[in-house]
């Protein structure tokens, strides 16, 4: 009940505050601009000094319940704290002095009027800048360069996508800026502690800080999301929360809290992604493996070396480091193929359809390292040869239609990682092997024609 009491006359505070900073104004308007000062004109200054003093320190008595409620920092609240006081002070000893008739010379009254108004500037500034936030002064002023609230958060390299993760990389970042300097180990106000996950989803005296999956039982969502004017809402002091920043601990909590979910989670929720990418100007979108490769360019020198009776080709990228090659005479030799060795890497797609490719030829492929699409068909190929493809790691295409390759093939193409789409349509592969292949590896498509 009487914490309550103060609690109330703590948040008068900033309502009383204007009245000492009225009265002293209107002070020293009296004693600047009124040069004769009769009995009655002094009367009216020292009653003037009298108000200040007494309106002063009732508002400082109550700044007191309000700082001791812990809603603002120390560190914060000190110059705010004593130049007030100081203020108070002043006042009463030069209320006094009047009382008693001292004899204020022209110089003395002065130097007076300006110290007590520099204290009056110091005091309100910094206790506008705990209601108001830090920088609140200037921050409307046109040449005053705004903050644009925008996170960056590249993903590269040595920061690829998947190792970002929504509490690390997002929430720990905000709460770390608003929330820790009053929850951690040595301050541990409500008796919540956020500097570690654990003690964060514990929360504090009064339960759970998260309810994973339940943002509406989660004491830390539940303390940002209420109205700033709301006694409990958090943080208490300095700058809240913004939109995206809860909008992003919604999602987190509602999909369970968990230490470890990857930013790319973000991908398969239309509503959070958009706001990510925004926000944090990343790319989510998935990028195929092609994408992902950084190669060189394909050396001239190397292209000419292609037999142009041979082989057409084309690049795939406009950076010229990808190629799709198709090899276009009737039959191909062993120097053919050892021909591309030089330029391997750089081979994407490859088209060697109906040429009277053999399966020991296909041993050459492994210098293939980025292969992605690969058409074999009408080659009178077996099994022998299609046990070459195994290291063909990013080949995600494969078509092998009207070839002689068995269901025995079938056990390969399950090892083979990349692999999306495969055409087996006219080989001697069972119906009955390509169920159970396919409900042994569902996201594998096989084209079998009709
Ligand atoms: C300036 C200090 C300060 C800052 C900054 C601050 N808090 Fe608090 N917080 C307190 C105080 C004091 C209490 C205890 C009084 C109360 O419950 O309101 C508290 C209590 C809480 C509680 C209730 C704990 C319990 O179980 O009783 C939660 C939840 C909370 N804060 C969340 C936050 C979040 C989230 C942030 C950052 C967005 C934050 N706080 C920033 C001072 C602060």
């Amino acid at each position: 009940m009487t914490s309550e009491i103060f609690e109330f006359l703590g948040s008068l505070h900033p309502l009383l505050v204007h009245l000492p900073i009225g009265f002293i104004l209107l002070t020293f308007l009296v004693d600047i601009f009124i040069k004769k000062k009769n009995n009655a004109v002094k009367g009216v200054i020292t009653l003037g000094w009298f108000f200040s003093f007494l309106s002063g320190a009732i508002a400082t008595l109550f700044g007191w319940f309000l700082g001791s409620n812990n809603y603002y920092f120390e560190s914060q609240i000190d110059i705010h704290k004593w130049s007030g006081i100081a203020f108070v002070g002043i006042a009463f000893i030069i209320w006094l002095l009047r009382f008693l008739n001292f004899h204020f010379s022209r110089f003395f009254s002065r130097f007076i009027n300006l110290t007590v108004l520099i204290l009056v500037l110091v005091t309100s500034h910094y206790g506008g800048e705990m209601t108001h936030g830090k920088g609140y002064l200037l921050k409307n002023l046109p040449y005053v360069k705004k903050e644009l609230n925008q996170k960056i958060l590249l993903a590269d390299k040595d920061n690829p996508l998947d190792s970002l993760y929504v509490y690390e990389d997002m929430i720990y970042p905000v709460l770390e800026e608003k929330c820790i300097a009053c929850h951690n180990q040595n301050n541990t106000y409500g008796g919540l502690n956020m500097t570690a996950y654990e003690s964060l989803i514990k929360g504090g005296n009064n339960g759970a800080g998260i309810m994973k999956g339940n943002p509406y039982q989660s004491a830390i969502f539940k303390r940002v999301n209420l109205s700033q004017n709301h006694p409990k809402f958090m943080p208490p002091s300095g700058t809240p929360m913004n939109y995206d920043e809860v909008a992003i601990l919604h999602w987190w909590i509602d999909n369970g809290a968990k230490r470890k979910i990857p930013l790319v989670k973000f991908r398969n929720d239309n509503s959070i992604r958009k706001l990510v990418e925004e926000k944090y100007q990343l790319d989510l979108k998935e990028k195929s493996y092609l994408e992902t490769l950084k190669l060189s360019v394909v050396p001239d020198e190397k292209l000419k070396l292609l037999n142009e009776e041979k082989f057409q080709w084309r690049f795939l990228t406009n950076e010229n480091s990808l190629l799709d090659l198709k090899f276009t005479a009737k039959k191909i030799s062993v120097n053919d193929l050892k021909s591309l060795d030089q330029i391997g890497e750089h081979i994407a797609w490859l088209n060697l359809s109906d040429c009277q490719l053999t399966d020991d030829m296909l041993s050459h492929f492994s210098k293939f390292t980025n292969l992605t699409r690969l058409r074999i068909q009408k080659n009178r190929l077996t099994d022998k040869g299609i046990k070459f493809l195994n290291d063909l790691e990013n080949l995600n295409e494969l078509n092998l239609y009207g070839t002689r390759i068995t269901d025995a093939s079938l056990e390969v193409f399950s090892q083979m990682k990349g692999l999306k789409k495969i055409f087996l349509w006219n080989t001697r592969v069972s119906a009955n092997g390509i169920k159970s292949f396919k409900s042994l590896n569902p996201a594998i498509e096989i084209i079998t024609g009709l």
